[in-house]
């Protein structure tokens, strides 16, 4: 069997996204059919249509979401019918040496749904991230399904999915923030805004929000930042040493993706401390340090990525700390929109007036 449902689909290089009629089959061997009903927009989503990642087009878009389990294939027996759930775009192999070793975060062969889903007229599709959730149904793997609490919200609890997940995941997994640490992140988008609510969770005495935009500033402080550096008007490595008694952060969390910005975090850090990189930077950007800089501090310098997260772990988890009131996730929805106003959100997302639309189904 296959299931008619409507998408968004990039057809296009740049060219505005459309909304789609899409062939969805029934899930084989090891795949689950998900009913979807909330989907964050990602920047990544924006990039697969501006051709940023490949040229697979038409991509069907959305990743960032949660639903309930319809349908699933032969060998599931993690999930079931009925399952509420969140997606994730790494569904580990639990085979290859980094899973064996126990970092299955490292996993160089996670894997998504074989069968394709298409258009009408048969052409496949490529899902974003292997997901595609910008739909009312969609097709994944299995290990991409997490089961939690149903109690929760998909609209907010669906953002764990990526950008929220990838915060709190650079405080918590890759930076290790501990009680009483100072924090200082940089770049509070939706990223930088997890990043700040997971220090929070963490137990951060001081959590420093740096950005160039006081509306950013702001949210942040709602969120959970205790001071605000504007680094239009002050240099961000001075202000963020003076906020520490002149040592540093404990963890500074970069969540820009820009040379300057990772040389500020670079700085900005305590003789000790950890500089997390979450923000992606592009194939070209580089950034010259001085080796004796490098070599005369200790601490760690970490990539974060996706927030080094486990599923099966971080995501019930996480959704029981929103059910207690203890992580506000509904702080990160700016505004729920219609399937069919995605490209409007991407304008929106674009001129910073969003930490997230979320896409209702
Ligand atoms: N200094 C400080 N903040 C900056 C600077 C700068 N030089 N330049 C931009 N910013 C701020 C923006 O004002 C914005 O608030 O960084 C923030 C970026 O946020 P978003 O554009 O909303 O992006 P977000 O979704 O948070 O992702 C941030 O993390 O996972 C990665 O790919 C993602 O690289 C991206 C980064
Ligand atoms: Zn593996
Ligand atoms: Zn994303």
């Amino acid at each position: 069997m296959t299931h008619q449902v409507r998408a968004v689909v990039a057809r296009a290089k740049g060219a505005p996204v459309s909304l789609e009629t899409i062939i969805v089959p029934d899930p084989g061997p090891g795949e689950a059919l998900v009913r979807i009903e909330a989907c964050g927009v990602c920047h990544t989503d924006l990039h697969y249509r501006e051709g940023g990642i490949n040229d697979d087009f038409p991509f069907l878009l959305g990743h960032e979401a949660a639903g309930v389990v319809e349908s699933v294939g032969d060998g599931v027996t993690d999930i079931a019918p009925g399952d509420f759930v969140i997606l994730n775009w790494r569904a580990v192999c639990g085979q290859c040496r980094a899973c064996r070793r126990g970092r299955p975060q490292y996993c160089f062969a996670t894997h998504n749904a074989k069968q394709k889903m298409t258009l009408t007229d048969g052409t496949e599709l490529s899902p974003a991230l292997g997901i595609g959730a910008f739909a009312e149904k969609t097709l994944v793997a299995a290990g991409q399904c997490t089961k939690v609490d149903p109690a929760a919200s998909a609209v907010a609890v669906g953002l764990l999915g990526c950008g929220v997940m990838a915060g709190i995941g650079a405080a918590i997994n890759t930076g290790n923030v501990g009680r009483g640490d100072s924090v200082a992140v940089i770049g509070c988008g939706g990223v930088g805004d997890a990043a700040i609510a997971g220090s929070r969770l963490a137990g951060a005495a001081k959590i420093i929000a740096v950005d160039i935009d006081e509306r950013k500033l702001e949210t942040a402080m709602a969120i959970g930042a205790t001071h605000t550096v504007n680094s239009r008007q002050s240099d961000p490595v001075e202000a963020i040493r003076e906020l520490t008694g002149g040592f540093g952060a404990d963890v500074v969390i970069e969540a820009v993706g820009r040379p300057e910005t990772y040389k500020q975090a670079f700085y900005a850090r305590d003789l000790a401390g950890t500089v997390v990189l979450v923000g992606v930077p592009t194939p070209e950007m580089k950034l010259e340090l001085p080796l004796l800089d490098v070599f005369g501090r200790g601490g760690a310098l970490k990539s974060s990525w996706y927030g080094d997260c486990l599923p099966s772990r971080d995501f019930p988890m996480l959704v029981d700390l929103y059910l207690q009131g203890r992580l506000d996730l509904d702080a990160f929805v700016t505004e729920t929109i219609a399937l069919d106003e995605v490209e409007k959100a991407f304008e929106r997302m674009h001129h910073g007036d969003v930490l997230r639309s979320v896409v209702v189904l």
